[in-house]
């Protein structure tokens, strides 16, 4: 097998998404929807159109619902065949996943993203793997994930998305410090979790893709609580800069932080101007209202 390629997705889909409260006390976050599909299925697209073949969740409590919406569904199917709604069943049948492509494993503590990532240690193995953040939703032409996989057979090593952030936001991410932070892909001699802007050694931030060695999930064997009282991943991937080495890939796309209530509201009008048989609606819409607000503030 070419060692370079990642066959398995972790996504780690086990926190409490409590700024999404009260919604979320009973839907978890990955299940909401962007327009008609849950957050969940843009981040399983992403991971096939990149060739990602094993899909693996890191759930916790309240998360059925998620469980659930991969199963099929023979009687839905079974009832828009005979109410003729073709292009519906084709829609519902997209979502449908391998028997057995997809495997559940809980964390039974919400200690953080590290810590979510290091549960399912056992399912990856001795690869190379990738996460997803499904909260992170990326709108572009070539899959991000599937851009930083091919950086990775050219360079291997440790990847993660990166993209500039204004100075005042460093404190919201993981920050790469490296010499030059101007090529697609940036060799990185620092990562740094939540710095304030004048601790931040540059403002271009890690989101929510990695390609991972299963070195980094060594790193997490026993790790300590970083900032914010969690087990950080971005201080384990940090451990690979003087191993195998680190990247920052500058995806080209728009990341929408779906996991923050003004990036998912972006995310739906971006995401409706994008649909056919929304646009014009929902263009019309706004046409009337934005000015409106503009001169009422
Ligand atoms: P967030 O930092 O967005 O946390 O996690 P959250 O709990 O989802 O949301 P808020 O901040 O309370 O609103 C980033 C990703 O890491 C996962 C989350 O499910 C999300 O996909 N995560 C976080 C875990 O799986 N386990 C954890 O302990 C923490």
């Amino acid at each position: 097998m070419n060692d370079r390629r990642i066959r398995k997705a972790i996504f780690p889909v086990a926190g409490l998404g409590t700024r999404f409260l009260p919604a979320t006390k009973s839907i978890p976050k990955e299940i909401m929807t962007l327009i008609d599909r849950p957050l969940i299925q843009y981040a399983i697209d992403e991971a096939r159109e990149a060739g990602i073949e094993e899909f693996i969740f890191v759930t916790s409590r309240g998360k059925s619902a998620l469980e659930d919406y991969f199963d099929e569904s023979p009687a839905l199917a079974a009832e828009l065949d005979r109410k003729n709604k073709t292009e519906l069943a084709k829609v519902l049948e997209s979502t449908n996943m391998d028997s057995g492509a997809i495997a559940y494993i809980r964390q039974t503590r919400p200690m953080g993203l590290g810590h979510a990532v290091w549960c399912a240690r056992r399912l990856i193995g001795d690869e190379a793997f990738a996460v997803i953040l499904p909260d992170d939703v990326i709108a572009g032409q070539t899959s991000c994930l599937k851009q930083m996989i091919d950086a990775y057979q050219q360079v291997g090593g440790n990847i993660v998305a990166a993209m500039e952030v204004p100075k005042n936001k460093t404190s919201d991410y993981g920050i790469l410090g490296a010499t030059d932070t101007s090529q697609r892909i940036v060799p990185v001699n620092a990562m740094v979790e939540k710095p304030s802007p004048e601790m931040a050694p540059s403002n271009l931030a890690v989101i929510g893709r990695y390609i991972l060695s299963p070195d980094v999930l060594s790193a997490l064997d026993g790790a300590g609580l970083g900032v914010g009282g969690e087990v950080q991943l971005t201080d384990a991937i940090a451990k690979q800069i003087s191993a195998d080495g680190v990247y920052g890939y500058r995806f080209e796309g728009q990341r929408f932080d779906c996991g923050s209530k003004a990036g998912y509201l972006q995310a739906t009008v971006a995401f409706g101007l994008a649909r056919e048989d929304l646009r014009d609606e929902l263009m019309a819409y706004l046409y009337d209202l934005v000015p409106s607000q503009v001169l009422a503030s």
